[in-house]
């Protein structure tokens, strides 16, 4: 639980002149400082290998945070206080020489506070950098204060199972398990920490949580972009990797997790991982029916022309990578038997759209005529996590006139209109929690290997039979055929993301 501002730290970010910082870091650290948030002893320290002076350095982040800071552009004297916080080190990542220098910036700022501070080595490099970095860090001593030394890393952890159980090791030989956090922005999106609200500060929802209320639930993040100029890291991983292996299976998680005894994190990682390990494994022999992969031919987005998946660049013209995925899951345990967990995530889709939509099951006895059902839904609970934040629920009401007609309406809470503010960009809450080393939302090294566990018989079927009809969806729509037969097999329908117009089924 948040009450105060962390204690003394220094935030230590590799690849400081990369993209990341640019456009996400700087920016929700600049909101923190606004806010009050940020420690009263504070030093950002930014590494990277190009030579730039510090003048320089500073205009560009200025002009990150006017571009995308949430709310606020960086005002003159706001700018000013921030930017005292701001050092830049140029040097390369593999001498170790610039791990002594580093260590002796790190000593003076601390002889200067007259305190020790928490120090936090943020890897915003490429992935093919974290373990040298990592042991170079180890070598100085550097990780050596297990309360106080952290380092965050951000996805990809690992490309498979394999080679995520290597990265583990490698990181654990230098490092605790708690020294250690591993990022999914989407655990810091505010709608999804509310599911755990939600779910578990309201009597109201738990006692129908389950197998017998619940008939299926949807996990839909959809996107209208396409790679972008991400296609060179894109088209090794896909959608799968990308998306449904970090983002979609902790929302998976968060709607199917037990009650937590406690908020502390290893209380709510185990929860979580336990429905992981409850995951009935992909049959090799029927892996069409339960996962659909898709690429994107060219099409119109918003009145707009966009090319097809192979001519974006840095993508192979007979690529075969997946840039949408469908996956039906089912949990073994007590609550969630015989209940499906559908998935599905793809680039240049209809809508920028992410929802959960849980359905519950058709009353057990239905007494209304025929006459009166022609317009009946089942109940539906949608939790928008973005855009248009916030929890819709639908239920049967009687429609005015002098017939019983029924019909489905709506109860909405949306964050815009509860509570008038802006919403925190998710890097605003994962750093303020590393500062003050609370691990709850950042992903645990068993959570990352069980989510692979259930992900590699799909990338290995998939690897081992070429895709013959890619592309096989036009961008601008919800994706291929194959997902819709997906439900159809099991007699349901995508339901159409549409923010909160639940007119359209
Ligand atoms: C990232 C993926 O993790 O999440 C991107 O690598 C994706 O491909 C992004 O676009 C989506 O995040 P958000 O917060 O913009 O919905």
């Amino acid at each position: 639980m948040r009450n105060n501002r962390p204690e003394a730290s220094i935030l230590v970010i590799f690849g400081a002149g990369g993209d990341l910082s640019w456009r996400k870091l700087i920016p929700a650290l600049f909101n923190l400082h606004l806010n009050n948030w940020l420690p009263e002893k504070f030093a950002i320290i930014g590494v990277d290998l190009k030579p730039i002076e510090l003048e320089k350095y500073l205009a560009h982040l200025r002009q990150g945070i006017n571009n995308f800071s949430r709310s606020i552009h960086a005002d003159d004297p706001d700018w000013q206080n921030f930017s005292a916080f701001i050092h830049y080190l140029s040097a390369d990542f593999k001498e170790s020489d610039t791990y002594t220098t580093l260590a002796n910036q790190l000593k003076a700022v601390e002889q200067e506070w007259g305190v020790k501070a928490n120090k936090i080595f943020y890897q915003a490099t490429p992935p093919s950098l974290v373990k040298m970095i990592i042991e170079h860090l180890g070598q100085s001593g550097l990780l050596d204060d297990r309360q106080r030394n952290r380092v965050v890393l951000e996805k990809p952890f690992g490309h498979d199972l394999v080679s995520a159980i290597k990265l583990n090791t490698v990181i654990t030989n230098q490092l605790d398990e708690s020294q250690i956090f591993r990022i999914d922005h989407f655990l810091g999106k505010e709608t999804v920490q509310n599911i755990l609200a939600f779910r578990f500060a309201n009597a109201l929802f738990e006692p129908i949580w389950d197998q017998r209320y619940i008939d299926h639930v949807q996990i839909t993040v959809a996107e209208t972009l396409g790679v972008e100029h991400r296609g060179e890291y894109y088209d090794q991983a896909g959608a799968l990797r990308d998306m449904v292996q970090n983002h979609l299976m902790q929302l998976l998680c968060m709607i199917a997790m037990e009650p937590p005894v406690s908020f502390t994190d290893n209380e709510i990682r185990n929860k979580k991982v336990d429905v992981l390990h409850a995951i009935r494994p992909i049959p090799e022999d029927k892996l069409s029916s339960f996962a659909v992969r898709g690429q994107y031919d060219s099409g119109i987005i918003q009145d707009k022309a966009v090319p097809s998946y192979r001519e974006e660049p840095d993508i192979k013209q007979d690529s075969t990578t997946e840039s949408f995925a469908a996956i039906k899951l089912m949990i073994d345990n007590w609550r969630w038997q015989d209940v499906p967990f559908y998935l599905r995530t793809g680039k240049r889709m209809s809508e920028d759209v992410s929802e959960i939509s849980i359905q519950f099951k058709p009353v057990p006895h239905q007494s209304f005529p025929p006459t009166s059902l022609e317009d009946w839904q089942p109940n539906r609970l949608l939790i928008h996590v973005q855009p248009n934040e916030g929890i819709q629920l639908s239920f049967q009401a009687k429609q005015p006139g002098p017939q019983m007609k029924l019909g489905p309406v709506n109860m909405r809470f949306t964050y815009q209109d509860a509570f008038h503010a802006t919403i925190p960009n998710p890097y605003e809450t994962l750093l303020l929690d590393v500062m003050q080393g609370d691990a709850t939302l950042f992903m645990r090294a068993d959570q990352v290997e069980a989510a692979w566990t259930v992900m590699d018989p799909i990338l290995q079927g998939w690897e081992s039979t070429n895709p013959d009809n890619f592309p096989n969806y036009e961008a601008g729509t919800w994706g291929p055929k194959a997902a819709d037969e997906l439900l159809k097999q099991d007699g349901r329908h995508w339901f159409i993301p549409c923010c909160f117009d639940r007119s359209k089924k």
